[in-house]
């Protein structure tokens, strides 16, 4: 494990807090993100908006270690976590959903949110009390965990089921899951409403409003009335730049987003 990360282990329990300074990432000729600072307060849900190619998911690869920038930092919690590695990121207490689904076809729902548990976490008292050699205990506690985690979501009865037999917003919520079961303090959600009902999507505002109390949200959405409802700070990026920061409000009456989405989808909003 990097110094960063054993530096910073995760506090439990309490939300965490994300900054980035002046970040910058090439891929070849491709400047995808360009001096860009923001910043994911302690207990906030903040909204990271902006048009196709505008460099959202990048900045998400960046904080979870799978893509380097060519300058700039990450801080997470006052530390900078510069140069983490993917696997190290739920031992700080960060989480993240991909865009789409990101699950194991041939695994079933269970095992795919049991493969977001926290690395290290120890056998929970129920296992242990069954007798189990060390190995078994892990895993039926990991079991335990991931069907608690279903259950908190309400789609338990699927645990068996493999992802692709199921319709897509429970395939949505298992990646949620799998996201949650490490019950950390801050979570990177990139289009959790995509493909979602508006039914589902209702749902969706009321399952980040109740972890709002436990962990740091930043939300990457096209849904606009989704994060105007939810995030009390929104920044904007496109082509790489951060074009805007403030309020619903603010954002709703910034001239330069409405003509980066030429003013369609936030009127709509
Ligand atoms: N691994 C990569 N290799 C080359 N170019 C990339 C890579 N990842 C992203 N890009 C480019 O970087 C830019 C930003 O892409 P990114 O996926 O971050 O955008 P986004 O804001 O998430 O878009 P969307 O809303 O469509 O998901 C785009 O021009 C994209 O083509
Ligand atoms: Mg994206």
């Amino acid at each position: 494990m990097s110094q960063a990360a054993s530096a910073s282990a995760a506090d439990a329990g309490e939300p965490g807090a994300l900054e980035v300074r002046s970040l910058s990432v090439r891929f070849g000729g491709v400047v995808a993100l360009d001096g860009v600072s923001l910043s994911v307060p302690a207990g906030a849900i903040v909204g990271i908006i902006g048009p196709n190619g505008a460099g959202k998911t990048t900045l998400f690869n960046v904080v979870s270690g799978l893509v380097d920038p060519a300058g700039g930092d990450v801080t997470y919690n006052g530390r900078r976590i510069n140069g983490i590695r993917p696997h190290e990121l739920n031992r700080l207490g960060i989480s993240r959903t991909l865009q789409g689904l990101g699950l194991w076809r041939a695994l079933t729902v269970i095992e795919n949110v049991m493969i977001g548990a926290r690395r290290g976490s120890s056998p929970g008292f129920a296992s242990a009390l069954l007798g189990l050699p060390r190995s078994d205990r892990y895993e039926a506690a990991l079991k335990e965990q991931a069907l608690a985690q279903l259950k908190a979501l309400g789609i338990e009865e699927y645990a068996n089921r493999h992802p692709g037999t199921l319709p897509y917003g429970v395939q949505k919520w298992v990646s949620l899951a799998r996201a949650l079961i490490s019950r950390p303090a801050l979570l990177l959600l990139d289009e959790p409403a995509s493909g979602l009902s508006a039914n589902e999507q209702k749902q969706l505002i009321a399952l980040l409003r109740s972890l709002k109390e436990r962990m740091s949200i930043a939300l990457v959405e096209h849904r606009l009335d989704l994060v105007m409802s939810l995030c009390e700070h929104i920044h904007v990026l496109d082509f790489g730049r951060l074009i805007a920061s403030g309020s619903p409000t603010e954002i709703q009456n910034n001239k330069k987003v409405t003509d980066a989405y030429l003013g369609s989808e936030l009127t709509d909003a």
